[in-house]
């Protein structure tokens, strides 16, 4: 007992406060390794030699119970495996042996043993604890080193709710073992739980997550590169997953880019399988993945034939060539009798087709039947010609190998992003009807890979640029092309707007060439231009048709250059020479709003968070041309194409103050000529022509319920009420069914309260009265403050009781997805 010699030799008073306080600090027996001469008693602990893990007498929470684990020495300590979960010792008095044959033991308070490893025949055995977690009996040589691979036993094997990095889920076919997750019955009881994760070898393996006997959600096979339920997966950075099948074992597990990296998966008494990863910042642990996640995950929701997808309300459809089997119960939204063939297969005339469904889950492959080096068209074959076939698909994401279904198929679900190909048998005449249910977003993992790194390089470009340009913005008034504005225009001493040269500008934009065009506008064209090597800038040639003196014109746009906000598009400098009249932006290499929310693709990149963020800023950017500028600048052109959003998504308001340049209507407010496009223009200013701040609000009520919706307003005009998202967004709100209106590729991003209250925001905004309509800083108050209670909007501005004249008004088109975003609005008349 050597071992022991030591704590003996300590203060009794010492003892005594270890005794007292064992379960807190307990004392450490001073190693890894536990051999028969010894016994690890309830106040001990083994610590790995790199002391990420322990193992000893442990309670859990709220419990007095007693029982042997391995944690994870952070704070709070993290249970990772339990020895005795069944049989909990009351006293702490208990202690952990290994026979001299190798047999791990625990005794209870009476010196009863109820738990054992199991028998094992090793001459010399030791037990380690080693720094990946994984407690082992081996052999050792009567000088204490371990004999390598004489491994008798390993807590690895036997998991309990924790799966560790280096540890195998599934079987050892050779001796039968079988490792799976079950969850603890609660916090406070270590006990097998409801939850069981295991992997289930019938057809195609796959991994099943069991609430008691019954499945509760399939994770499914795997198909090269993810489970066939987690496409993300295959988006997993710091994680990586691995499926093995081999003759002698199949199993699945995962490893770390970096060793530093702390991670558990553990089956939660929750009934959600978790993730975790460590944070050594925050010292906390935080979920990585989680399943299940959705209404979809959940095994069958819509039963055989039915197809499951969360975006769609109702979430359940049937494949394409089936009907509802009890429509009654679909009609309620219950969708688990799932569906029929239209048609009976009609096999022997060989006439079969087949449907793609497209990014699916694989169905239950626990009945199917697997060949891994069959091609897909070989596979094809072979279903058409065993009629009990009813599907086929590749085994391998990459196209090889092949399964097939010869029972109904089950638990099929689509997914936005991943997922793979099924092919479902149909006869020749419910073939090309088209499927009943909408998963037609088809964005692949490579348009949303290639979108992303377009992104990444549009940023990378922006920061670039930024850094340059405020190098260059610096010495611009040095350059030899840009003389100074300031002498003649200024009215403050320390504004300077640089003036370019006209030669200087026809060089940037190669003599305005069409290659160069962005778009043309209301206010005339816009050019991408290069000043020097590496300053990108959009240049504005406006229309000539203004009326205003070059002096006048220069007064205007240093008025305007001085309106500097985060979310207004900066104006670098101007040019007026002869009868051109030319405005120097800052280039935004990312596209306007329109770009990305009206794109089924790229509006996925803008989740809720960012929606929210682009509305309150547009807010603060309007809020500070109608009243904290000094100018009041009212913009009468506000829509998504103006909206341009720079590398972080901040959005930035283009086009403001240039109604000031073109001096129509300063003084009244009746305009001669209607400028703006039709569907964010309020009523009162289509119709009669008369604006104010408060049409501005209508535009950007529009914008939001725009935003929100991924959806655009359509022109107003008495015959198309249908198409008119206003009375689309009022009919939804009246009816209660607001949060319909959300775009569905942003629905698991959305904060409900925070969406409903925008959209009300964006109908109060609409109002047909200017008076209802708030104020642009009450909007901004009202976003500001998510308790707000909003007042109840009245119905929206969007029927025109009179048709405006084609004589009185200029209609303008809306030109969508300008490249720079600096208005393209397209305005006759001019
Ligand atoms: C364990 O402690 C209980 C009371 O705390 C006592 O009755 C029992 O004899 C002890 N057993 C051993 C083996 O020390
Ligand atoms: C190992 O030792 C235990 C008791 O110490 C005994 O019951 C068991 O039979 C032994 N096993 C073998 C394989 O010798
Ligand atoms: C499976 O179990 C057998 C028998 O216990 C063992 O010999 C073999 O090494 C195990 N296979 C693997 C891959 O661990
Ligand atoms: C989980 O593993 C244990 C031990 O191998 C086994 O008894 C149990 O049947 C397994 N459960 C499932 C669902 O495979
Ligand atoms: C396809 O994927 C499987 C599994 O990952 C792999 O074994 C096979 O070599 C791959 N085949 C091709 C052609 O890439
Ligand atoms: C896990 O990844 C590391 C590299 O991060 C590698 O060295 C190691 O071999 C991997 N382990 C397994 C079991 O694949
Ligand atoms: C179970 O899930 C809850 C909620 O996510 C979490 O707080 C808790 O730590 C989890 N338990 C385990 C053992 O991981
Ligand atoms: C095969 O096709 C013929 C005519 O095309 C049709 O009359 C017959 O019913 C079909 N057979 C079956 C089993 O449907
Ligand atoms: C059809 O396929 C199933 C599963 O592979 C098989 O059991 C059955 O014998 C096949 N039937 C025919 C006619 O080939």
């Amino acid at each position: 007992m050597e071992l022991f010699g030591k704590m003996c030799r300590l203060p009794a008073a010492l003892l005594f406060l270890s005794l007292i306080f064992s379960s807190l600090f307990s004392l450490s027996v001073g190693g890894d390794i536990l051999t028969p001469t010894q016994h690890l008693p309830d106040d001990q602990i083994l610590i790995s030699v790199g002391e990420r893990f322990a193992l000893g007498f442990f309670s859990p929470v709220n419990s007095n119970n007693r029982y042997v684990g391995i944690w994870y020495k952070v704070s709070p300590r993290t249970i990772v495996w339990v020895a005795n979960r069944q049989h909990p010792i009351s006293e702490r008095n208990g202690s952990l042996s290994i026979t001299a044959n190798g047999t791990l033991i625990i005794t209870d308070q009476n010196s009863k043993p109820i738990w054992s490893s199991g028998s094992s025949d090793l001459a010399s055995p030791i037990a380690q604890l080693l720094d990946n977690g994984n407690f082992i009996v081996k052999e050792a040589k009567g000088d204490g080193n371990i004999v390598p691979g004489s491994l008798a036993w390993q807590s690895f094997d036997y998991p309990t709710d924790t799966l560790l990095l280096g540890m195998k889920l599934g079987w050892n076919l050779t001796s039968g073992l079988n490792r799976n997750l079950t969850s603890w019955a609660s916090p406070s009881d270590p006990a097998p739980g409801l939850y069981t994760m295991f992997l289930d070898l019938h057809g195609d393996p796959q991994i099943i997550l069991l609430e008691g006997s019954k499945q509760l959600c399939r994770a499914g096979p795997w198909n090269g590169q993810s489970l066939s339920g987690i496409p993300d997966m295959m988006r997993f950075k710091v994680i990586t997953v691995d499926f093995v099948i081999k003759n002698d074992e199949v199993f699945a597990t995962y490893n770390t880019t970096s060793t530093s990296i702390i991670t558990r998966l553990t089956m939660n008494y929750t009934g959600q399988v978790q993730h975790f990863a460590w944070l050594d910042d925050s010292q906390m642990w935080s979920i990585y993945m989680s399943k299940p996640r959705d209404l979809c995950d959940y095994v069958s929701q819509c039963g055989a034939y039915g197809v499951c997808n969360p975006d769609d309300s109702p979430i359940c459809s049937c494949l394409p060539g089936f009907k509802p089997r009890l429509p009654r119960n679909w009609d309620l939204r219950e969708g688990k009798d799932g569906c029929a063939r239209m048609t009976e297969l009609d096999c022997r005339n060989g006439t079969d087709g087949f449907a793609t469904i497209e990014k699916a889950k694989l169905p239950d492959t626990s009945r199917s039947t697997v060949d891994r080096s069959m091609r897909l068209d070989e596979c094809r074959a072979t279903c058409l010609r065993n009629c009990s076939c009813t599907a086929y698909a590749s085994a391998n994401i990459n196209g090889t190998g092949c399964i097939i279904w010869t029972t109904e198929l089950n638990d099929i679900r689509v997914f936005t992003f991943g997922g793979q190909d099924l092919y479902v048998r149909l006869a020749v005449a419910d073939l090309g009807l088209g499927s009943d249910h909408s998963h037609s977003r088809t964005i692949t993992g490579i348009v949303v890979g290639s979108v992303v790194g377009i992104l990444l390089l549009a940023v990378v470009g922006i920061c670039v640029r930024m850094k340059r340009r405020r190098r260059t913005a610096a010495t611009l008034g040095a350059i030899p092309f840009a003389s100074h504005c300031n002498n003649e225009y200024k009215d403050d001493k320390d504004w300077e707007l640089p003036l370019f040269d006209l030669g200087t500008i026809i060089a940037a934009t190669d003599n305005f060439s069409i290659e160069n065009k962005l778009g043309k506008g209301g206010f005339g064209p816009v050019y991408k231009g290069k000043l020097g090597e590496e300053q990108e800038i959009a240049v504005k040639r406006l229309s000539k048709t203004s009326t205003q003196g070059a002096n006048e014109f220069m007064n205007e746009v240093i008025l305007i250059a001085k309106l500097q906000h985060r979310n207004l598009v900066r104006l670098l400098g101007c040019c007026t020479q002869g009868e051109e009249r030319i405005l120097v932006y800052e280039y935004m290499p990312n596209k306007s709003l329109d770009a990305f929310i009206f794109d089924k693709d790229k509006g996925v990149l803008l989740d809720w968070q960012t929606r929210y963020n682009i509305i309150e800023g547009i807010a603060q950017g309007l809020l500070y041309l109608h009243r904290d500028s000094r100018l009041r600048i009212i913009h009468r052109d506000l829509k998504t194409s103006n909206i341009l959003l720079d590398k972080d998504m901040n959005p930035k308001i283009s086009d403001f103050g240039l109604a000031r340049i073109f001096r129509e209507d300063e003084t009244t407010l009746n305009t001669r000529r209607v400028v703006g496009t039709y569907g964010y223009m309020s009523p009162e200013y289509a119709m009669d022509g008369v604006f104010s701040v408060k049409s501005d609000v209508f535009s950007f009520g529009v914008l939001v319920l725009e935003i929100i919706s991924g959806k655009k307003n359509r022109g107003v005009s008495i015959s198309e009420h249908q198409g008119n998202l206003l009375a689309h967004a009022w009919s939804l709100w009246m009816h209660g069914n607001g949060l319909e209106l959300v775009d569905k590729s942003i629905s698991n991003s959305i904060s409900m309260v925070e969406a409903l209250n925008c959209i009300k925001l964006g109908l109060l905004c609409v109002q047909e009265c200017p008076k209802d309509r708030p104020t642009m800083s009450s909007v901004v108050l009202m976003l500001g403050n998510k308790n707000a209670s909003l007042p109840d909007p009245k119905q929206p501005g969007f029927f025109p009781t009179r048709a405006p004249s084609k004589n009185e008004s200029s209609k303008s088109k809306t030109n969508s997805a300008s490249i720079n975003g600096l208005s393209v609005t397209t305005v006759e008349g001019r």
